[in-house]
């Protein structure tokens, strides 16, 4: 099977865990899109969605499937995203899509996060994905100093085929983080918070996943978070 075929089967498989008569939390990313799409297929049976950035709610909204403001809604049943990395204690590495910051403001609007994935995004120790992490513009090199010292080599994300940074839905500058063996997650997003001119990490610990449907060749696996 391919990378995309194991997609698209987790993100068929996530449509059991689509709460009838709610608005869903969608993220951002290649699976996700492939979530969109078969969505689209139950789209009368749910009320909308919340999107993590602007190209996911203009994919829900190209299948006609109502885009609520977050800031419309109380509560979300379920979130349903993909992930760089993931480790067998639910925690991941997200923001490869340079969505992060919403993905996770989204994510804590809901009661369930639903990580779909595919097999190789498995991993016993998080970091060999580079860490994204969204600053302010002008704390950029005070925040690279600090990165720095956490032991990471940060690097500024680029536009494709550009020398120009890449720009955030929120306005926002990617730091890309490698050389991090994460083995404290949880403690690791806390310090990486603290820091100023941080808007948010890619490292979804102290919020994990807490089912994750995993894409191998022998077929969809669903993995239980505590
Ligand atoms: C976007 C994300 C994505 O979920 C992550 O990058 C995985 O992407 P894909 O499904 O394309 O492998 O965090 O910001």
């Amino acid at each position: 099977m391919t990378q995309d075929e194991l997609k698209q089967a987790v993100a068929r498989e996530a449509i059991r865990y689509v709460v009838d008569g709610e608005i869903i939390g969608v993220g951002t990313g290649s699976t996700a899109n492939f979530f969109i799409d078969e969505l689209a297929k139950i789209k009368d049976r749910i009320q909308g969605a919340v999107a993590s950035s602007e190209a996911t709610a203009a994919r829900l909204a190209s299948h006609g499937i109502r885009v609520f403001d977050l800031n419309a809604v109380d509560s979300l049943a379920v979130y349903i995203d993909g992930a760089d990395e993931i480790d067998a204690s639910g925690a991941m590495i997200k923001g490869g899509g340079a969505a992060l910051t919403r993905e996770k403001i989204v994510a804590s609007v809901a009661r369930q996060f639903v990580c779909i994935a595919d097999g190789s995004k498995l991993v016993e120790v998080l970091g060999s994905f580079a860490l994204p992490v969204e600053v302010i513009p002008m704390a950029r090199a005070s925040v690279m100093r600090a990165l720095s010292a956490l032991g990471g080599q940060p690097r500024l994300r680029l536009q494709k085929g550009s020398d120009q940074p890449l720009i955030t839905d929120n306005g926002g500058e990617i730091l890309d983080v490698a050389g991090l063996r994460i083995s404290d997650p949880v403690g690791l997003e806390t310090q990486i918070d603290h820091i100023v001119g941080v808007v948010a990490s890619g490292l979804f610990a102290r919020r994990g996943a807490n089912v994750c449907l995993l894409g191998t060749p022998e077929g969809v696996k669903t993995l239980r978070f505590a």
